[in-house]
């Protein structure tokens, strides 16, 4: 008789103990994942395999529906809290609708789904690290890894299992108010920024912190007409696929998770119900294996009307997408596509598939044996370590871009002057996607101001004057530095179809400081370049600062020079609004070329 193991044996046995507790052999642990699913399968109804298909917002379900519906996912919209908004409480959130999940006869876990898109920025007190603009002026793959491993680390200690991040759109349009989103213009910079993918899920998923990652919008958001956020992308497939695939295919090589897609449309198809786009491109050419999720009632927008037609439903599952983010038309979604397979216009076999997809990440991810929150990790929320690394990723995402006489780096014992509308605002700094799903201005979260970095880089006993507006500057002080730029927000609140230059309290703010006679330096805190070639002859340093989030004191490390200034443009910059679309290689001639970016001297 052959001695089996006799650990093996335990395994075994406290693998069947676990199996016929957690539902029967289908999910015991140890079994090839294919073979899990395929016994989870062959035990589930079909409105469970409905349920499996159907993410909806948390403020819109009771415990009771996700018992009732075996809903197999949730997501928390941008800014969707639980009150208080802390890390507890969000734990404690989610934990609880997991266990009405658990309650169901597969005891399917469900995967929460929320928009960790630079740092896990819809939790108060959270590390909100650089916008991925200022990442893609870094040029620092590792470093972007290392983001997505820290905000892995913050959203499983709170709970969620999956991010709706990276965006890897290529911007081709800086009017589009999603650039800031983008690490770039050029494809082949979002591709390797695709290193975030692993840095979320680790390189196997079913690691302690490993989230599940989304790459999104498949395909072409940033190459709309206009930069019209969710419009039309007119290219030829081939500039669609040289321009808009190329991130897509490295996070599939990746491993990448989950992809969802655009609101926007390709010659006048909405890609939600495209399936030459979705099956026959992203899961038959590009063996992705994920699932494909729609993005917020995308469907509703494929025939162009308000809320979702029956044939909306059969054409967007039908194309190819697995999970339908539909976050208060639940019932009726699921209710519409059941009729759908019923009637025999949507096959079981696409169900069978859209499951199949959604059940083996569930069991890569380890939910079934961990469908918790892990506790453990809630001290990295916002931790010091994690503060360290956005600082880092802060300064070396600075794209110095003048520096006449060399003003800068700043004397630390010099007497400076801060003005400027972004100088002291927490806020405004981390633009979009902060607390809220516009972000705001104002303390809206605990980190360090660029004026507070200032401050704490200047020698002690030196003198630092602040005035929002610049009232009060004279002659005496060394430079004056006027922090500037936009207010946040996100999406298509963000196109600026119009003119893109400052506002006019940023204009007065620096005329007032430049009539003292005094050097002045503006930082530009914006998620895109702006409209300034006409103002940048009266300054005298001009940085790039993008949208740096909590670790202000990361601006002020490259002011006073205890970083050199390393970072490069991720984007043409335009010499004028008129130019727009401008990109590297188009015949243009801009203000500051794609790659451009200036160091110190001494
Ligand atoms: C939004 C965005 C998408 C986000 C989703 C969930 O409308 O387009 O990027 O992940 O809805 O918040």
């Amino acid at each position: 008789m052959m001695h089996r193991n006799p650990s093996r044996t335990l395994v075994l046995g406290v693998t069947a103990a676990l199996a016929l507790t957690t539902g029967g052999a289908a999910v015991a642990a140890d079994r090839p994942v294919r073979d899990r699913v395929d016994r989870l399968l062959a035990r589930m109804t079909l409105d469970e395999k409905l349920g499996q298909m159907t993410q909806a917002e948390r403020q819109a379900v009771t415990a009771d529906d996700i018992t009732r519906y075996r809903l197999g996912s949730l997501l928390s919209g941008g800014g969707s809290a639980p009150s208080p908004n802390t890390p507890e409480s969000w734990a404690d959130m989610t934990d609880g609708f997991q266990r009405a999940a658990l309650a169901t006869p597969n005891k399917i876990p469900l995967i929460y789904g929320v928009d960790a898109v630079h740092g896990h920025n819809n939790v108060v007190n959270a590390t909100i690290f650089p916008h991925n603009i200022g990442l893609g002026a870094t040029r620092d793959p590792g470093l972007v890894r290392g983001i997505g491993r820290a905000t892995a680390e913050e959203v499983t200690g709170t709970g969620p299992d999956w991010t709706f991040a990276p965006c890897l759109c290529v911007a081709r349009n800086d009017r589009w108010g999603r650039t800031y989103e983008s690490f770039g213009e050029v494809p082949e910079l979002a591709s390797a920024m695709a290193s975030i993918v692993t840095g979320f899920q680790g390189e196997r998923l079913n690691g302690r912190a490993s989230i599940l990652a989304t790459a999104k919008h498949y395909v072409g958001d940033g190459g709309t007409t206009g930069g019209d956020d969710q419009g039309d992308v007119d290219l030829s497939e081939a500039e669609l696929r040289k321009i808009h695939l190329p991130p897509f295919r490295a996070a599939v090589r990746r491993g990448v998770g989950s992809v969802m897609i655009s609101y926007s449309s390709w010659k006048g198809v909405k890609a939600h119900g495209h399936k030459y786009l979705i099956t026959d491109i992203l899961k038959k050419e590009l063996r992705f294996s994920g699932l494909v999720v729609s993005d917020w009632n995308g469907i509703d927008q494929i025939d162009g009307k308000p809320g979702f037609t029956a044939e909306e439903v059969r054409t967007s599952i039908n194309a190819g997408i697995d999970m339908v983010m539909v976050p208060h038309e639940w019932k009726r979604f699921i209710d519409t596509l059941r009729a759908e397979v019923q009637a025999g216009r949507v096959p079981m076999k696409r169900i069978d598939d859209a499951n199949r997809r959604i059940l083996t990440k569930k069991i890569e991810l380890g939910l079934f044996e961990r469908p918790f929150a892990d506790r453990s990790y809630l001290k990295t929320v916002g931790s010091a370590e994690h503060r360290a690394l956005a600082r880092r990723a802060v300064a070396r995402s600075q794209v110095l871009l003048k520096n006449d006489r060399d003003v800068l780096p700043l004397a630390r014992d010099g007497k400076l002057f801060v003005a400027g509308k972004n100088a002291d605002d927490i806020g405004n700094q981390s633009g979009g996607w902060t607390i809220t799903w516009q972000g705001a201005s104002g303390a809206t979260t605990r980190g360090t101001t660029i004026l507070d970095g200032i401050r704490q880089t200047a020698a002690p006993g030196s003198t630092v004057t602040y005035s929002k507006d610049g009232t009060g500057i004279d002659s005496s002080y060394k430079a004056a530095v006027a922090v500037v730029g936009e207010k946040p927000y996100a999406e298509f609140e963000g196109d600026r179809p119009g003119a893109m230059g400052l506002d006019a309290d940023d204009l007065g703010t620096i005329e007032r400081l430049r009539a003292s006679g005094v050097p002045v330096v503006v930082v530009l805190v914006s998620g895109r370049p702006l409209d300034i070639a006409a103002e940048l002859p009266k300054w005298n340093g001009l940085v790039a600062s993008w949208l740096p989030g909590t670790e202000g004191r990361g601006v002020a490390d490259v002011l006073f020079g205890v970083s050199r200034p390393t970072g490069k443009l991720p984007v043409t910059w335009m010499r004028s609004a008129e130019q727009q679309p401008i990109n590297r290689g188009d015949g243009q001639t801009p203000l500051f070329p794609y790659g451009y970016g200036l160091t110190y001297r001494r």
